[in-house]
């Protein structure tokens, strides 16, 4: 990267269709920003380019269910977007929007010159047409089942179930979004990129690259050994950059054409000197992104640059995984999600303590967790204890003897000599790390900084030399204080806040990243600001109330996909049924059919088969020894030529998973009534 003269860095930019959840902040924005800060703390020339995604199907989708417009619904979630990045303190040059005039005209004319060179093959295909809107369904105005996992709720575009893109004529039993109708096939003529053409050139293009992080490198090399497919630029829609065509009334360019060219827009908004970012070979572009957006950023975006021919490509492309909450997957429609612009809001003045959490904990290399109670403890034992104990150990000691002086350093015993041995090697650590995208080792680090520093502290004890060896104490507080001003710059690419605020409390203008590892940083007889605390403790009460929310909104959000009650039975009806206690005690799959399992349940009665729906949730072998419930007296009937005897109840959640109702008591008897 040092023969690099400049970066261009780009974070995906999010669709304008909602808030930001801490899942965008941990896999995409976060770790742009950390990367930029420290670029900049090292003097190189970097542009950091984000915007709002404001065309495709997830804005008019959002549009008709807040029954409102799209450009009401961009419009709003740009502003929202757009401050919560500002206040969180996500470091952009320019945080633009796909609606502006220049990027219009600059994604219109991308496509025209792709045209011009006789790039694209025009070709007219079937699409699902509602009937009854009067509409093509692009992308995510078709849902289906998922052909690769059986996701009943998939997208035209991608199962979000199990990550696989998909093209709306892959989806089973097709429904529109729109209507709920079933969609028909109509013709109409589309603009493809033609990414088979193109493969021999993408191919080599990504093998020069085997220095990415595995998942990305990974999912580009799945694709290129699928081979790749001719893919439609254009979209019949209304919402979007229109074609620049005679012949392409109706149409708009595909959002995942005019998204990433939102990039270069916006650095054309930012400097007049946009092209050295975007055609210089000594530049160096990094896109951030998610790990859903690997196939665009890897493969069609650099698909389309090739074909233009006068820029670069991207030399990284460091995506995560994704960010779970509290065991479960994030997802804004059952608002599982924890929002940012209301946790700064509840938390006014944490930033950092996010920012910590996020990156220490970051999905950097497979899905994580995110937890209130981790939060709690990263907060209260991490940057409390560790890193904000030893900053104002130090501070007050030097307060308490020197008068808020810095005291100079007398003799230098071997330990302390040791001490800035080590401590000269961190400014290095860490840019390792951060330069090859290992962020959490990076912070890791930080904190080990901190942590070493503590123990300087405990093994010296000032606060009892004092009274036989004050100059010992000028030493080793001299050495604290270098190493707090050490951490002023180490930690500022990621707790930007609080660095600012040890710099305060130090009384120095931020440093550069080259002035770090040395323990000449604070002069003899510099004054230091008044001691605060960088950390404050947090209470469980907080924490619960984040918890309780959390549970509190999923629940409500989800009622609207909860079955309406059935009509009312009387005792008598409910009689007629009779469900009883029995143990699954051994399973297999039905030969040809891939939901089925056949089971054999000792019911107390007796050991009888029943056949079951549930292949697609449970495997035979999790399931073996498991008590369940069962009713009994169904009338038998064959499915696969097997005779089923019975049926176990299942609760069948809003995406159609089955889970078992089952005693959760150990205790029950095979045999006994359930009522
Ligand atoms: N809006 C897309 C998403 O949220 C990301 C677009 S990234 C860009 O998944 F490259 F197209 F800009
Ligand atoms: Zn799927």
């Amino acid at each position: 990267m040092t023969s690099f003269k400049r970066h261009t860095v780009t974070a995906a930019l999010p669709y304008a269709n909602g808030g930001l959840h801490i899942g965008h902040i941990a896999g995409c924005y976060l770790p742009a920003d950390i990367y930029v800060r420290y670029l900049r703390l090292k003097g190189r020339d970097v542009v950091f380019i984000c915007g709002s995604d404001e065309h495709g199907v997830p804005i008019t989708i959002r549009a008709r269910k807040e029954n409102s417009t799209p450009q009401e619904i961009v419009d709003k979630y740009h502003s929202l977007m757009k401050r919560t990045f500002e206040e969180f303190g996500i470091a952009f040059s320019i945080y633009s929007r796909t609606s502006s005039p220049v990027h219009h005209k600059t994604a219109s004319d991308f496509f025209l010159k792709l045209y011009d060179k006789g790039v694209f093959t025009e070709s007219v295909t079937e699409q699902y047409y509602d009937e009854k809107v009067g509409q093509f369904l692009a992308d995510r105005y078709i849902t289906g089942t998922c052909p690769n996992c059986g996701n009943p709720n998939a997208y035209g575009d991608q199962c979000e179930r199990c990550g696989t893109s998909l093209s709306p004529l892959d989806l089973k039993d097709p429904v529109s979004a729109l209507s709920g109708e079933k969609p028909v096939l109509r013709a109409t003529k589309n603009w493809f990129l033609p990414l088979d053409k193109l493969q021999p050139q993408i191919e080599a293009y990504i093998n020069s690259h085997p220095d990415w992080k595995p998942n990305v490198f990974g999912q580009c090399k799945s694709w290129l050994n699928q081979g790749l497919q001719p893919r439609a630029m254009t979209r019949d829609l209304d919402w979007g950059v229109k074609v620049p065509l005679p012949d392409a009334e109706g149409k708009v360019l595909y959002v995942w054409f005019d998204a990433p060219i939102g990039y270069i827009s916006a650095t054309k908004e930012l400097t007049k000197d946009w092209e050295k970012y975007w055609k210089d070979k000594e530049t160096r572009l990094v896109h951030f992104i998610g790990k859903d957006n690997i196939v665009f950023h890897c493969i069609i975006f650099p698909g389309m640059l090739m074909s233009e021919g006068e820029y670069i490509l991207p030399d990284n492309v460091p995506a995560n995984e994704f960010l779970n909450l509290e065991g479960e997957k994030i997802s804004t429609s059952r608002n599982w999600a924890v929002w940012v612009h209301e946790y700064l809001e509840e938390f006014p003045g944490k930033q950092d303590v996010l920012r910590y959490v996020l990156c220490a904990n970051a999905p950097e290399t497979k899905d994580n967790d995110f937890t209130w109670k981790d939060f709690q403890t990263r907060n209260n034992s991490e940057l409390v204890a560790i890193l904000g104990n030893f900053v104002h150990r130090t501070n007050i000691l030097t307060k308490k003897y020197f008068d808020g002086k810095v005291p100079a350093a007398l003799e230098y015993e071997k330990s302390d000599l040791f001490l800035m041995e080590e401590l000269s090697r961190y400014p290095k650590k860490i840019a390792d790390a951060i330069e090859t995208f290992h962020f959490r080792e990076a912070l890791a680090e930080l904190m080990n900084l901190a942590r070493m520093g503590n123990k300087y502290l405990a093994d010296n004890e000032p606060w009892k030399a004092f009274a036989t060896n004050p100059k010992r104490v000028q030493t080793v507080l001299n050495i604290s204080l270098q190493i707090c001003a050490n951490l002023s710059v180490l930690m500022r690419p990621f707790m930007p806040f609080t660095s600012d605020k040890l710099c305060h409390l130090l009384n120095i203008a931020p440093l550069n990243w080259d002035a770090a590892g040395k323990t000449d940083m604070l002069h003899e007889g510099h004054q230091l600001g008044e001691p605060t605390m960088l950390f404050e403790k947090i209470e469980d009460e907080p924490i619960q109330k984040q918890i309780d929310k959390l549970r509190q909104l999923s629940v409500i959000s989800n009622q609207s996909s909860v079955n309406p009650q059935k009509p009312t039975i009387t005792f008598e009806d409910f009689e007629k049924m009779d469900i009883r206690v029995g143990t699954i005690v051994a399973a297999e799959k039905v030969k040809g059919a891939d939901k089925l399992l056949k089971l054999t349940v000792n019911t107390g009665i007796d050991v009888r088969t029943v056949v079951s729906g549930i292949a697609k949730y449970h495997s035979p072998e999790d399931i073996v020894g498991k008590q369940v419930s069962l009713l009994v007296n169904l009338a038998p009937r064959k499915l696969k030529g097997i005779e089923s005897q019975g049926m176990i109840l299942m609760a069948e959640n809003a995406d159609g998973k089955l889970i078992f109702v089952a005693p959760t008591d150990s205790n029950a008897e095979n045999g006994s009534i359930v009522k």
